[in-house]
Parts: structure tokens; C-alpha cells; sequence
């Protein structure tokens, strides 16, 4: 710290720390000596030009710029060498305030973990915590102040690229993971080394987009919103994140960036968030296409209005607010307030103390190839992975199996296991470890065959031959298709979900050898593979695990993990079937149900060519193990107030491994004053077994978790009945009602 911060104290007393003062207070001190222009800096952000591990190059417009103070933050700028070149550069400005080195640590920084989608599939909030906290521990130790994570949208169109990116579909458990992830990053909080700024974006809706297409038009109901879409950035909120992004889609007419009802009724004044806001990338600008502002200059008025205080990369900001505000269209109070905002967290963060403090090249090399972290990632990727067929117990794969055929575009490719948003060095070769690299740590490459058999994408049939020949030769064949690195992601949106080129046709090939044949589908969303659902004897869908996604893969190939996940999203049988989530409305003619009388069958709510029923539900997922449920047991089946109704029931492992078994518990309000969803998660419980053992799962529900928006908006439980069920996942429940009344006396 000490060189710096002393010639600050000499140059500016004010800025001196010391018990006596607060952060708000100091912040206040730097303010009265900011010109207007120095402020509107600090609300300007740039990219670092250049995504490198060598020498940064930085244009030398925007090294001008930083020198004079006119930048507050830099984006994508990695590792101690690079960050504090460029906070040299800072520090030549006439302040010296420092900046903010901002970075996409979406699931890991060196350490990849799995895509979060995957990672969400683990239901295990411990586990989801302590992948963002190594994350943080990594990023923070070579140089970055600030992870734009985590992506807390929900999200119910797998044709939507960033379905990866989050938590699947469901609000409550999207929630759940949106603070574990928080605090994994901030860690126990903002002044410590090793803790990350979060930033929970995007705010909001953004997974709402028409069309599952990236960018698009979100029109939405208040209630959907309020009850679909905002809870996760709330319970951020009330996680402490420290900063907000906000999104590229227009809400119901209004861009998010522009929207005050979003930034300044909601965040700011209903919840109370202490935090900035930062637009999406040139966001402020986007709203000229949008049709919502002439030019940057309108758009510069209407998002600082609205309550963003930070302008990545657009210049709008630093173009047209001082001109603004002399204009008498900005009040310079809006200024003052994103400045303060801003120059909090940099308090926080300890960086006016030492704008160095996170460029230790002692700590980055600690981070840098940390085997307990390799160890975590490994162990988050077993438990993200979801088993989703195992008939005849094809797995696991006994150890007297001679020879494994591994055929597939995907075998040996290291790079996609990273998924769209990686970081990538320039030794990742060395590191990832592919399937083919797995199996060979742990049988030994003599015991394995290989053929690529087609590329992920094309129609080339010609490897085919090869791949049957090589499968006839083995005793079992495993065969690895999917989604290339950047098929799912930002911008990476699909109509057909379908797995790609000829590789559906390449596993139906090796299924007619008659071989077992296991299928290992890498993927950042949901794809549809109907044919292979039927014939493969096991599929394990692996997303997109990370950096050692080859050895948890041959963990759970060769039995030395049970597989435990459970699909966070709903995987559909065709694309005409979306949205397709669990946690639908019923309609007035449900599908599946006995005809109403009078009234054909076919004049029901679904598919005259297709099962309406999604082809693997939210919540599923197999073990090598099996699951017995008992009968569900209430405490009471009158609660009254605020009771609380203990649901319980036993879960027995029927099977010959030990397993952990994720138990979901669900509710339906029947008759409400609004439709409400014919099932909403309201708990989950994730119980190791071992085989004959029984445990009873407990769950407590109070009139807390019956609560919707009516329809003026208003939070509130209705008395009546409501069904209860609990089960293996949403499609298979036992299920119970109970009277929920406001008092006993009633
Ligand atoms: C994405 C954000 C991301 C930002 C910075 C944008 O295109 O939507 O999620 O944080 O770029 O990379």
C-alpha cells in the first residue's frame, strides 16, 4: 500500500484513512476534490483491447484518457503484470483514483469449473459456493477487482444460447444458487484479498427473449416478472452483491438500460441495493437501434435517469454528460450519486489504500496451478454430471471389460470442455484433460481404441466404417457427441437442437453392432436426441465440465463416482414444443387427463403429431443405485397461520452402491385467486445412502412458501387446499393435500 497511499495522505489529507473515519466519509473527501469531468470518469469503463497474457496494448486514446482521470474501470484486462500496468497508468492521473479491473469469471479462472448450467445440476449450494470462491481466489490473486457473475437470469429456451450460463428454470432454486454463487466470489467480504466484487446480471428478463434469440424483444406480464424473472437478483440483493449489470433487451417496450422502474424503483428504492449498476456491453448506445434514443447523447440522458452508473464501453457517458448536466438536463446529483456509489466499492475493495494490493506475483503463482483447486473442479464436474439412461446397468464399466472402444468428434478434444465462456492460457492443451486423456489415467491407453468417426458439424459419413470396425472390436463402446465450445453462449442461439451434423446417425451406427453403447453428450444446453434415447443402453450427459472434465468423466464411466445429478432444466422431444417448463399453468383442457364430457379428446391442450410431455423432466436423474419413496407423512393435514407442516418420508437404497439421492419437494395452490402452476419446487434434500440403508427426509413448509402475487401485485398466501408432493423429481411424486387455513379457530 504504503507508497502510494503515503503520497496521497502528503498530497491529500482528506483521503487519510484511520478508525475514526467511514468509507462514506472518505469518499465524500475524494468527491469535493473531483472537477465534474473527473467524476463522469470514474462512470466511463473500457475494454483493455486485448484479451492477452502478454503485454497489454492499450490504445493510446484510452491510455490518455486513464492518465487524465477520465476512466473508472477497465474490462478484460488479465493478470498482475497486465492489471498493474494499467494501474500505473492511473496513477499518473491528477487524483490518483485507482481502477477497477473487470473480467467474465464465469465458472472459473485458471481452474475451469463446470458451465454454471451444469454446476446447477448438483443441487449442492456448498459445492456451487466454493467453485465461484475458488474462482475469486484465483482471479483476485492475478489482478481482478470484479467478476461480471453471476448470470442470474432464468431462463425456460434451451434455444436461447446463455441457458448455459445460468441456473435452468426454475425461480426458487435460480435463487438459491444466485446467493451461494455471490458469496462464493465476495467470500466473507469486499476489504479481504481474495474476495471478488459479483456483479448479478442481467437486469432484467434478459432470458425471456422471443424466439430463444439472443438480444430480442421481452414482453412481459408484472406478475411474471415480479415472480419469474426477479427473485434470483433479489436474493442477490440480500446476498450483498455488490453490483449490478443491466441488460440489452427492451422490457415491455422500455430498454432495461433506460428502464427506472427496473434500476431506480426496484433496486435501488424497493430493495435497497448499495451497490452500482453497469450497463451491458455498449448497452447505453444500443438503445439508438432500439428506437428509444436519437443519439448517445439522448441515450446518455435516459440511462443515467433511469439509474445506470456505469458506461461499459459506449462512450456515451464520457461524451455527453458533463454537457448534460451544464445544460440543466442531468441533475448533478444523479452524477454524484453513481460517483458514490463507485468510489465505495473502490473504498471497499481497499484499493485507495493500496491500488496495488492485487497484483502479488507471489499469490497469482500460488493460484496459479493449485492442485486442490484441480481437485474441487474435479469433483464439482462428477457431481454436475446427469445420468440419464443406465438399462440393463450398462454402467458402471466393470473393470474385467477388455477392451473400450472411445469414438466420437468429442474423444479427444480438449478446448470445448471449457464451454463459450472460458478463459483460455496459453498452455490449456497441457491441462485440459479430455475424455480420451481420463481414460487413459486411469485403464491405460492398451485398454482403449479410437476412432473420431465425423466431425461435430458437417454431413461427412466417411469415418463411419472405421468407427464400427473399431467397435466390433471392444467389449463396450462409449461414444462422445455434443455441441463445439461456442454452439451454446453469447449470441450462440439455435432453432434446431438437434445434435449436430451426422453425429445422431454415427451412434445409431454403433448401436447396430450390437455392442453396449454409451452415450457421453457435451453440451452448454439441452439438445434433443429422441432416437438415441431409445436404443442407446446409456447416456450420460455431461455438459460442458472444464478443465478436468476427461478424469470426472472416467470417475463416473469406471464407477468410481455415482452419479448424483439432477437436470435443472427440461429437456423437450422437438423444438415446437418450447417453452416446455415444469412449472406451468394448467390450462382448461389439460392434456392426459379423461375428456371432459362432451368434449373430444383431441380438443385438448396439445400436439396432435407429438407427445406434449418433455422427453427427460426437471429434476431427473439416474444413480447406479435405486431409490425407494415411502409414503409421505404430514404433520397435520389442517395447518393454520403461520404454522409450520413438516412433510416427511422415507428414501431407502434399494440398490448395490452407495449413492446420494436428491429429494424434491413440490406444491400446487388449487383453487387461488390467480392460475397458479400445477408444481413449484418448494425444497430439496440431497441424501447418501448406502445400499439397504433408509432415512427419512424431512422438509418444513410455513405459509411463507405458499405466498404469489395476486393481482394487484400485492405478495400475499391464500387460505385453502393445496397438494403437496414429494419425489425423485418433478414427474414421479407422491402426493397428499392439505387445508391451509389464516387461523385454527376457523
Ligand atoms: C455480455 C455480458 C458480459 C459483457 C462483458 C456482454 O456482451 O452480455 O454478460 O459481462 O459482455 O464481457
Amino acid at each position: 500500500m504504503k507508497k502510494y497511499w503515503l503520497l496521497l495522505a502528503l498530497i491529500f489529507p482528506l483521503f487519510a484513512s484511520g478508525q475514526s473515519r467511514t468509507i462514506a466519509e472518505r469518499v465524500d473527501s475524494v468527491m469535493n476534490l473531483m472537477t465534474l469531468e473527473e467524476k463522469i470518469g470514474q462512470m466511463n469503463q473500457y475494454n483493455g483491447d486485448k484479451k492477452a497474457t502478454g503485454p497489454i496494448s492499450i490504445n493510446t486514446d484510452k491510455e490518455g484518457q486513464i492518465k487524465s482521470g477520465m476512466v473508472g474501470s477497465v474490462l478484460n484486462v488479465k493478470t498482475v503484470f497486465n492489471t498493474r500496468k494499467i494501474q500505473e497508468l492511473a496513477m499518473q492521473s491528477r487524483l490518483k483514483i485507482p481502477l477497477l479491473f473487470g473480467l467474465d469469471v464465469i465458472h472459473g479462472y485458471r481452474t475451469i469449473f463446470p458451465i454454471p448450467l451444469a454446476e446447477s445440476c448438483s443441487w449442492d449450494m456448498a459445492l456451487m459456493e466454493l467453485a465461484a470462491r475458488i474462482a475469486a481466489k484465483e482471479a483476485s490473486a492475478s489482478g481482478t477487482h470484479w467478476t461480471f457473475a453471476p448470470m442470474v437470469d432464468i431462463a425456460r429456451d434451451p434455444r436461447w444460447g446463455r441457458i448455459m450460463e445460468g441456473a435452468g428454470e426454475d425461480t426458487w432454486y435460480g435463487s438459491k444458487v444466485a446467493a451461494a454463487r455471490v458469496k462464493g466470489f465476495q467470500g466473507t467480504g469486499l476489504g479481504n484479498s481474495d474476495a471478488v466484487m459479483a456483479c448479478a446480471k442481467h437486469f432484467a428478463a434478459y432470458g425471456a427473449a422471443q424466439g430463444g434469440r439472443d438480444y430480442n424483444t421481452v414482453d412481459l406480464s408484472e406478475r411474471e416478472l415480479h415472480e419469474v424473472y426477479l427473485p434470483p437478483f433479489k436474493a442477490a440483493v440480500d446476498a450483498n452483491v455488490a453490483t449490478f449489470m443491466n441488460a440489452f433487451n427492451t422490457l415491455n417496450g422500455i430498454p432495461a438500460t433506460g428502464s427506472a422502474m427496473l434500476q431506480r424503483v426496484y433496486l435501488k428504492g424497493k430493495w435497497h441495493f448499495g451497490g452500482f449498476v453497469v450497463s451491458d456491453w455498449e448497452s447505453i448506445g444500443e438503445m439508438i437501434p432500439h428506437g428509444y434514443a436519437a443519439d448517445k447523447k439522448e441515450a446518455a440522458l435516459l440511462a443515467i435517469k433511469a439509474g445506470c452508473d456505469m458506461d461499459m464501453q459506449s462512450r456515451s457517458y464520457i461524451d455527453n454528460l458533463a454537457q448534460l448536466v451544464r445544460e440543466g438536463k442531468v441533475e448533478e446529483n444523479l452524477i454524484n450519486d453513481a460517483v458514490r456509489r463507485i468510489l465505495t466499492k473502490k473504498f471497499e475493495m481497499g484499493l485507495f489504500d493500496d491500488p496495488f494490493r492485487f497484483c502479488d506475483p507471489e499469490r497469482e503463482k500460488s493460484q496459479w496451478n493449485n492442485r486442490e483447486n484441480l481437485y474441487v473442479a474435479r469433483d464439482v464436474a462428477r457431481k454436475s454430471a446427469v445420468l440419464l439412461k443406465n438399462s440393463g446397468n450398462t454402467l458402471p464399466i466393470i473393470s474385467k471389460t477388455n477392451k473400450i472402444a472411445l469414438i466420437g468428434p468429442l474423444v479427444k478434444s480438449k478446448f470445448d470442455n471449457l464451454g463459450f465462456w472460458n478463459i483460455s492460457w496459453p498452455d490449456d492443451s497441457l491441462r485440459i484433460v479430455s475424455l480420451w486423456d481420463g481414460m487413459a489415467n486411469r485403464v491405460g491407453k492398451e485398454r482403449l481404441l479410437y476412432a473420431k468417426g465425423c466431425n461435430i458439424e458437417g454431413e461427412d459419413e466417411s469415418g463411419f466404417e472405421e468407427a464400427v470396425s473399431v467397435a466390433r472390436k471392444a467389449d463396450i463402446v462409449i461414444v462422445s457427441v455434443g455441441e463445439k465450445f461456442d454452439m451454446s453462449g453469447e449470441g450462440k442461439c439455435r432453432s434446431n437442437l438437434h445434435l449436430p451434423g451426422v453425429q445422431e446417425k454415427l451412434v445409431m451406427e454403433l448401436i447396430t453392432t450390437g455392442k453396449p453403447v454409451i452415450v457421453m453428450i457435451s453440451a452448454g444446453r439441452p439438445l434433443i436426441f429422441n432416437t438415441i434415447a431409445e436404443h442407446a443402453h446409456a447416456i450420460l450427459y455431461t455438459w460442458w465440465l472444464g478443465t478436468e472434465a476427461g478424469n470426472a468423466m472416467a470417475d463416473i464411466l469406471l464407477g468410481d463416482y455415482n452419479p448424483s445429478g439432477k437436470l435443472t432444466v427440461t429437456f423437450p422431444r422437438a423444438e415446437g414444443q418450447i417453452p416446455l417448463n415444469y412449472n406451468h399453468l394448467n390450462t382448461g383442457r389439460p392434456d392426459g387427463e379423461k375428456a371432459i364430457s362432451g368434449v373430444n379428446k383431441i380438443y385438448k391442450s396439445n400436439y396432435l403429431d407429438i407427445s406434449s410431455l418433455p422427453l427427460y423432466p426437471f429434476g431427473y436423474g439416474l444413480s447406479y443405485t435405486t431409490f425407494k419413496y415411502g409414503e409421505l407423512m404430514l404433520n397435520t393435514h389442517k395447518p393454520a397461520g403461520n404454522d409450520t407442516l413438516e412433510v416427511s418420508i422415507d428414501v431407502t437404497n434399494t440398490g448395490q452402491y452407495q449413492g446420494e439421492e436428491i429429494v424434491q419437494l413440490y406444491i400446487r395452490d388449487i383453487v387461488a385467486s390467480v392460475a397458479r402452476p400445477v408444481k413449484e419446487l418448494k425444497g430439496f434434500s440431497k441424501v447418501m445412502l448406502t445400499p439397504g440403508e433408509t432415512k427419512r427426509v424431512k422438509f418444513m413448509l410455513s405459509n411463507e412458501d405458499l405466498k404469489f402475487y395476486d393481482s394487484n401485485l400485492n405478495y400475499i398466501w391464500e387460505e385453502g387446499e393445496f397438494q403437496v408432493m414429494v419425489g425423485p423429481n418433478s414427474a414421479d411424486l407422491k402426493s397428499d393435500k392439505v387445508v391451509w387455513c389464516r387461523s385454527s379457530a376457523k
